[in-house]
């Protein structure tokens, strides 16, 4: 059988990972400064997670959301713990669109509306209603358009209060940084007032920080650099490094009903003691604070490279804007300097997401190759 041909692939077979670097058949090893789309957040094969997640594979690796699973409280409260959500309660699922999933579904239970604002070069996941809000019409089949979604421009407040004030949008949905989109910050002052005109109008505030979440930006949440207290906030990626899971935390106000939200997989005994190697990783190694740390490092770094113009990000969670197209930059830097990075919807944009171990040493051997290929007339062509 064939497989379905969607992705275009690398001729690269990673076989083994250990901390920030990836190993191919051959055993050459390539620096990971994306984390298979932001995914890795405690590093490759972690020590304590291989731990925790081998000894929970020989106990038990699943039983259905009918019984008793105290992995799951155990998850919520170092979830709660370290981000600061403690009064947030937590639905479990499999992946960042299914969490989108269930957030607007929740908005709409909530408060009888169908109609969604997201904003220009938004991402949300793949599934029905998630793609729907994601500002690609090339990924939406005709199945996905039900509901109506209005694109508003990144950080214009104006636009959006004049639609709220017809009292018929059900939910916003924002990404706490925005990832695929090229790593835009939203102004801490437009997200506060976003989470006002929202609760003037009774609309529900979702914060996707599937990508900026778990540390990345330094912060547990991306939004966190704001004073803002969402409804909904979706997550996964990096909380199961690798683990597919996800999860939606839900505002206090909302009460939930049996049946309400289900899933098979959601919150099974393996994913929460991923989640869980997870959280006491970020915790022990003080992963946040290293986020700060070497992500404000690299952008020093960056902010001094006459050929970059315009880094943007937090944390470990970098864009960097080129007036060149990066595709042969980042061939060269994988091929020739064994360095995975990602791109963005816009090809003069350049995805770093390393995983948030990252030492001084990775760092600059990142920067020692980075500049090596920069100075490379292949790795500009256009
Ligand atoms: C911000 C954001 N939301 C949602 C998703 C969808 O997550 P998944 O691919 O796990 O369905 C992604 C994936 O890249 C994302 O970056």
């Amino acid at each position: 059988m064939d497989l379905f041909n969607v992705y275009p692939l690398f001729d690269i077979t990673p076989v083994r990972g250990e901390g920030c670097y990836v190993y191919d058949e051959q055993g050459q090893a390539y620096l990971d400064f994306y984390g298979g789309h932001a995914v890795i957040s405690v590093g490759h094969a972690h020590p304590h997670y291989v731990e925790r997640i081998g000894r929970q594979l020989q106990a038990l690796s699943f039983y259905s959301n009918s019984v008793q699973n105290p992995l799951q409280q155990e998850l919520a409260d170092k979830l709660g713990e370290l981000s600061g959500c403690e009064n947030y309660q937590l639905f479990l699922c499999n992946s960042g669109a299914e969490a989108n999933e269930n957030a607007l579904k929740m908005a709409s239970f909530h408060n009888g509306r169908s109609k969604v604002i997201a904003f220009h070069r938004a991402f949300h996941g793949r599934t029905s209603a998630a793609v729907n809000a994601t500002h690609n019409d090339k990924i939406k089949a005709p199945i996905n358009t039900t509901f109506e979604v209005e694109f508003h421009p990144w950080g214009e407040l104006e636009g959006v209060e004049q639609s709220l004030a017809r009292e018929d949008v059900s939910v916003v949905i924002i990404e706490g940084i925005q990832g695929i989109g090229g790593i835009h910050v939203p102004e801490p002052a437009f997200l506060e007032a976003l989470e006002q005109a929202c609760r003037r109008h009774d609309t529900v505030l979702i914060l996707d920080e599937i990508q900026s979440g778990y540390g990345r930006s330094g912060r547990f949440f991306g939004f966190q650099y704001a004073t803002v207290e969402p409804d909904l906030i979706t997550v996964a990626k990096g909380m199961g490094n690798g683990f597919p899971m996800g999860g939606v935390l839900i505002h206090p106000r909302f009460e939930a009903s049996y049946g309400q939200l289900g899933t098979t997989f959601g919150g099974n005994h393996l994913a929460c003691m991923a989640g869980i190697a997870v959280l006491d990783i970020l915790k022990s190694e003080q992963l946040l604070e290293n986020a700060r740390v070497m992500g404000d490092y690299l952008m020093q770094a960056f902010k001094g490279m006459k050929k970059i113009n315009e880094v943007r990000g937090r944390g470990l969670m970098i864009g960097l804007q080129f007036d060149f197209a990066v595709a042969p930059l980042r061939k060269h830097l994988l091929y020739e300097e064994k360095v995975f990075t990602g791109s963005a919807a816009d090809p003069n944009t350049l995805r770093l997401l390393p995983p948030l171990t990252l030492g001084r040493q990775e760092a600059d051997r990142f920067l020692e190759r980075f500049e090596r290929s920069l100075r490379h007339k292949k790795a500009l062509a256009t």
